[in-house]
């Protein structure tokens, strides 16, 4: 299978910080899995709460590594990963009303979203998912030591905006930045994300009489006739949106190990000359893995660039 077509679509919401906000997450999400995992063209799903942001050396002093029981919204993002755009597409269209039922069922709790864009990975080297146990056991079965990352892990995500035409420079220098960072202590592996364009339907951005629909009813009746308010190819705008996806053994070794890009010198050169591409960023928020099906990330090794 070719890794060309894959895209990540990143659902993301933000939910009132309580209690029933996680139990209707946790009665919604297994139903969720369920219906996308019988569309032909799902290769898996990282769905990760927000646990806190990077204060980057101050600057951003409010934000701290801990923030889950804080922050109010609470930032949801779930990854779903497609073998191709079409196969996405026409999983939102064709499943409409089952998943607009369990949309619904966490209306109650629901702040801002869903709004969900769609990612091509430029770049990865993201190891396979494995447990403590079975990580410390791998290399005496093999002899060769490989790289796993563990269920139970933090992912930094860093959000930048590319200036219009330097995309392939920002491109070729997060790589170099990237090897850099990945000397330090606590570095399971990482991802570069490019934005593609908007989905409608995961967005549930729908044409104008079902979009007032959709406050009719708690979820058992969908909108009549729902169309796509806007078509995805209407939404590739420039200058490009991008996401550095790292991963860590924890919040504190995401935070000592992303201070490497100003405090060591071969990687802060590297992070000058980065910065001169990007309009906006770096911010970096802090995610914990819920729930997942980490099947996805083997397909992006085994065409690793
Ligand atoms: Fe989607």
């Amino acid at each position: 299978m070719s890794t060309d077509e894959l895209i990540i679509a990143i659902n993301m919401i933000e939910v009132s910080n309580c209690p029933e906000a996680f139990e209707r997450m946790r009665t919604a999400g297994p139903k969720m899995c369920n219906l996308t995992a019988s569309y032909p063209g799902f290769l898996g799903y990282q769905a990760q709460i927000q646990s806190g942001a990077l204060p980057l050396a101050g600057r951003y002093g409010g934000a701290a590594l801990h923030m889950m029981q804080t922050l109010n919204p609470l930032p949801i993002w779930q990854y779903t990963v497609w073998e191709n755009e079409d196969a996405h597409s026409d999983f939102h269209r064709s499943a409409f009303a089952r998943a607009f039922e369990i949309c619904a069922h966490c209306f109650p709790v629901l702040v801002e979203g869903p709004w969900e864009m769609t990612y091509r990975v430029v770049a990865s080297n993201l190891p396979a998912i494995r447990s403590p146990a079975q990580i410390a056991a791998f290399p005496s079965e093999t002899g060769v030591p490989m790289p796993y990352a563990p269920p139970q892990r933090s992912v930094a995500i860093a959000e930048n905006l590319v200036k219009a035409g330097q995309e392939a420079a920002f491109e070729r220098n997060v790589k170099a930045l990237m090897a850099e960072i990945a000397k330090a202590p606590g570095f399971l592996g990482y991802m570069l994300m490019r934005y593609m364009d908007l989905n409608p339907w995961g967005s549930l951005m729908l044409d104008p009489i079902s979009t007032l629909e959709l406050g009719q009813t708690f979820g058992a009746n969908p909108p009549f006739a729902p169309e796509p308010r806007f078509e995805p190819e209407q939404t590739r705008i420039g200058p490009a949106p991008y996401l550095l996806h790292t991963e860590w053994e924890t919040p504190e070794l995401a935070a000592a190990g992303l201070d490497r890009a100003t405090l060591d010198r071969r990687a802060r050169e590297l992070l000058i000359q980065g910065l001169e591409h990007v309009m906006a960023g770096p911010y970096v928020k802090l995610f914990t893995p819920m729930m997942e099906q980490a099947g996805w990330r083997e397909t992006l090794i085994t065409d690793e660039q």
